[in-house]
């Protein structure tokens, strides 16, 4: 794992851009894993900046998003096909009939589960994934207990969650239950995962999650097994790390 400490959010998200910009300009038909929260919002405002003025394009891109709601309608304010459309997809070229949202109104979950694992294994795989970090240590919405091993599907939220994400809604009671999140195993399987964490809140479960034992209780620490996960952190969610000396000797000897 290769952690990274920036000096602020957004640097983190101007390097998280840089690896992104390399993938596209080098692949142009890559698969992107995408994320919702506040976390890569810098990093989704950059990437449509060298869309304007660098000429980045994402004509050929396709991606496929960690989660989503279950029970809000894509036009719902607070559902992640919304969050994508005012974050990101509006002000991209990547066509809408190549960004992939979880639905979370479907009749039947576990079928459409299954499809979007299909649609991604028919997609050639994800080729980078962006990552978030919840503060108890989920990725996507992978609860602590999730099976490291776990593929798309249902999931109950645990009330930090679901406390967490009340900030954006009326009330903790319009706040959904459940969601349809791709699986730690789904996500392991990515060819590079990249995972940001910002703010002295996530400083603990980031320290658990990269320095601690990997375990179910903190789906994030599954990123050791993977062969190509990439940290970027800020000074401040990087606060807890034992190694963050480190951490920073070695990027700064990295050849340019
Ligand atoms: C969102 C997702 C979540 C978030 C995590 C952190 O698609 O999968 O795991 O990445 O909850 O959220 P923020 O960035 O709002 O702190």
């Amino acid at each position: 794992m290769e952690v990274i400490i920036a000096p602020d959010y957004e640097t983190m998200s101007s390097l998280a851009a840089d690896i992104v910009e390399e993938l596209v300009r080098s692949q142009p038909a890559a698969v992107l894993g995408l994320a919702t929260g506040s976390t890569p919002i810098g990093l989704y405002q950059e990437l449509a900046r060298r869309h304007r003025e660098a000429g980045l394009s994402f004509e050929e891109v396709t991606s496929f998003n960690l989660d989503e709601y279950v029970g809000l309608t894509p036009d719902h304010d607070q559902s992640y096909h919304y969050f994508m459309n005012e974050n990101l997809f509006q002000h991209i070229d990547l066509p809408l009939e190549n960004a992939h949202v979880p639905s979370g109104m479907s009749d039947d979950h576990e079928a459409f589960c299954g499809s979007y694992e299909q649609a991604i294994a028919q997609a050639g795989g994800i080729d980078l994934q962006v990552l978030g970090i919840g503060g108890d240590g989920h990725i996507a919405f992978n609860e602590p207990g999730s099976s490291l091993k776990s593929r798309t599907r249902l999931k109950t939220l645990t009330n930090e969650t679901v406390e967490d994400n009340s900030r954006f809604f009326e009330s903790i009671d319009d706040v959904p239950r459940y969601a349809i999140t791709m699986g730690v195993g789904t996500i392991l399987e990515t060819r590079h995962c990249l995972m940001l964490a910002n703010g002295e809140k996530k400083a603990d479960v980031v320290a658990q999650a990269i320095e601690g034992p990997v375990s179910a209780m903190i789906t994030a620490s599954a990123l050791q097994l993977h062969p190509q996960a990439t940290v970027i952190l800020d000074e401040a969610a990087a606060s807890k790390l034992e190694l963050s000396e480190y951490y920073k000797w070695v990027f700064e000897q990295k050849p340019a």
